[in-house]
């Protein structure tokens, strides 16, 4: 601990312990706030409440920072495969080259679904969204890996673990084989977990599959870079489901459904529909910047701004330079990036947004890449959620481990006081 705050209620002193991070972040202690004072907080979306204490994932939001397990996000996003980021962020190091021959070859003879599966996909409309699609697939996994729901031993975690890193993906495919009215196909042992993702999704069933270089490079780094982020909504949520030990596929399906709002995941497919209609409407940013200022009016820039970032997201740094290359290398003109690119132009130099410190966040250029790989919009969440599991699978293992109490916050009562019935 870190020395104690003071505080004074009701001319009485009570004293908390601070608690100091290893970058020098303090929070109050306040575990036993209500036993000593009869207190609690109030926060509403939790803008300054730890939920927890974390190893894996660092954010300075005002310096624009970004660490899992303490490697900075530029240096993996150049450096490393998405398979060995999600070992780093599950399992605390980056694997050596036999632990990632044992994990991809786990992966691989996990790499198929229960047939009956199919059927809950085929009952689903083609309109169905792919983020509900996906969350009640995996749900329904469940069904089909009952071994998956209680687990308590590190070895039980770890067998889980490795399920759903081989079966999500297949999932994720299945969706995208769905909206494009494809064939439902499966892994092959002889690619890389990048590059079966990529057949899964992209081979037609009457042609050969040869994996695009440039298509496998920007989804690996796109991935990683979707990878982990804390607390965020989505896992927090995963987080508290995971605490009434409902299972690791269970919480996972509940992450899902929250990454699923365009106030988070679902943004990278609002900003596409965002650019989209400012190029219909003529282009004409400038009216869009200003809808976005007008309180009166509910639109809002999608892809900008965020809770902790008051600063460049390191992430958008690293995708908007990755738009440019893949959209280059694929030989792709794509007029939203420029509206895209104009429009952080004006928010950068307008006192609006300066004030407010909102700058572009990992979802504004992310779906011009997937668009440019022919990913229909309505699928760009399901990639955030792909890019997210090894991160929610760390923070449920995490808090699984540490023998977190299950999480049930309080509140603070404002509606009728005690009454009864007129008889
Ligand atoms: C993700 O948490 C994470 O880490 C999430 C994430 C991850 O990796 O998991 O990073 C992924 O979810 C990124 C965020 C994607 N969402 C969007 O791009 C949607 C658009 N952004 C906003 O809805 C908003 O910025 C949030 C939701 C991201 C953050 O909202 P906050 O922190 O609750 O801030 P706020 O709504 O209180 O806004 C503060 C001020 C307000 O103005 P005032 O009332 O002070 O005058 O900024 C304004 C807001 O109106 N504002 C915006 C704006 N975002 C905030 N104004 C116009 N356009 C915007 N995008």
């Amino acid at each position: 601990m870190e020395g104690n705050i003071k505080l004074t209620y009701q001319d009485k002193s009570y004293e908390f312990p601070l608690v100091k991070g290893s970058q020098d972040e303090y929070g109050i202690d306040i575990k036993q706030l209500r036993a000593k004072t009869g207190l609690i907080t109030l926060d509403p979306g939790y803008k300054n409440t730890g939920s927890c204490q974390s190893d894996i994932t660092f954010l300075d939001g005002e310096k624009g920072i970004l660490r899992y397990r303490g490697y900075d996000i530029e240096d993996l996003a150049q450096n490393a495969s998405f398979i060995e980021v999600a070992y780093l962020l599950i399992f605390g190091e980056m694997p050596s080259a036999q632990i990632l021959k044992d994990l991809e070859s786990k992966i691989h003879d996990d790499s198929y679904v229960d047939e009956d599966l199919k059927s809950i996909l085929k009952s689903f409309p083609k309109s169905a969204h792919p983020m509900g699609v996906l969350a009640s697939l995996t749900s329904g996994l469940i069904a089909f890996n009952p071994s998956s729901v209680d687990v308590n031993s590190e070895d039980e975690m770890f067998e889980a673990i490795v399920l759903l890193l081989a079966k999500f993906p297949i999932l994720c495919a299945w969706t995208h084989r769905k909206v494009k009215g494809l064939p439902l196909n499966y892994a092959n042992t002889s690619l890389n977990y990048i590059e079966n993702v990529a057949h899964m999704m992209f081979k037609k069933p009457h042609q050969e599959y040869t994996p695009n270089p440039i298509v496998i490079n920007a989804l690996n780094k796109l991935l990683i870079l979707h990878a982990d982020h804390e607390q965020n909504c989505s896992t927090s949520t995963v987080r508290i489901v995971g605490s009434s030990h409902a299972g690791l596929f269970a919480s996972i399906s509940a992450g899902i459904s929250a990454l699923w709002g365009p106030l988070h995941g679902g943004a990278n497919q609002a900003v596409i529909e965002m650019l989209e209609a400012i190029k219909i409407d003529g282009g004409d940013t400038a009216k869009y910047m200003e809808k976005a200022k007008d309180k009166n009016d509910p639109f809002r820039l999608m892809g900008f701004g965020h809770r902790v970032y008051k600063n460049f997201d390191p992430r958008a740094r690293i995708i908007k330079k990755a738009a440019d290359e893949v959209l280059n290398d694929l030989g792709i003109k794509d007029p939203v990036l420029d509206i895209a690119k104009n429009l952080e132009e004006q928010a950068l130099s307008d006192p609006y947004f300066i004030e407010r410190k909102l700058y572009p966040n990992v979802d504004f250029y992310s779906g011009i890449i997937y668009r440019a790989m022919g990913i229909p919009t309505e699928m760009f969440t399901v990639m955030f959620a792909l890019g997210r599991l090894p991160g929610w699978i760390a923070q449920w293992r995490e808090m699984r481990l540490l023998n977190e109490p299950i999480g049930r916050p309080r509140q603070i009562y404002t509606g009728a006081t005690s009454r009864k019935i007129d008889k």
